[in-house]
C-alpha cells in the first residue's frame, strides 16, 4: 500500500525563490526558510537550533544566514552551523514538479 502524497505541500514557483538570499514561507502555521541553487531548492525550519528563536530577522550573506540573537551562522545549502557550536537547521525534503517546489511536511 502506498502512502498518499498528502504530506507534500506547495512552497512556491521556482522563479519566486531567490538564488541569492532566501524566502520565508508560512506552511501549516510553521515558518520555513527556503533557498535555491539553480533547480535545487533547500528548505529548513526557520528557527535557530541554538535557543529556538526565529531566523526571520537574520542577516543573509551569500549562502548563509546569521541568527540575530547570538550571531551563529548557518548554511542555506545544507543547514550546517558554520560556527560548529550548535546543532544544524532542521531540514525538510523538497521535490520539484513542473517548476513548482513542494515540501514534505506533515505537522
Ligand atoms: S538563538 Fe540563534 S544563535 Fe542563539
Amino acid at each position: 500500500m502506498t502512502q498518499l502524497d498528502t504530506d507534500w505541500l506547495p512552497l512556491a514557483e521556482l522563479y519566486q525563490i531567490p538564488e541569492q538570499g532566501c524566502l520565508f514561507i508560512l506552511v501549516n502555521d510553521d515558518l520555513l526558510l527556503v533557498g535555491r541553487e539553480g533547480e535545487n531548492v533547500h528548505c529548513f525550519e526557520a528557527k535557530c537550533p541554538h535557543l529556538g528563536y526565529s531566523l526571520e530577522l537574520g542577516q543573509v550573506n551569500g549562502d548563509s544566514i546569521t541568527c540575530p540573537f547570538h550571531k551563529y551562522r548557518f548554511s542555506l545549502k545544507d543547514g550546517h552551523c558554520r560556527n560548529a557550536i550548535c546543532d544544524n537547521l532542521t531540514r525538510y525534503e523538497v521535490k520539484i514538479e513542473n517548476q513548482h517546489a513542494f515540501v514534505k511536511f506533515n505537522r
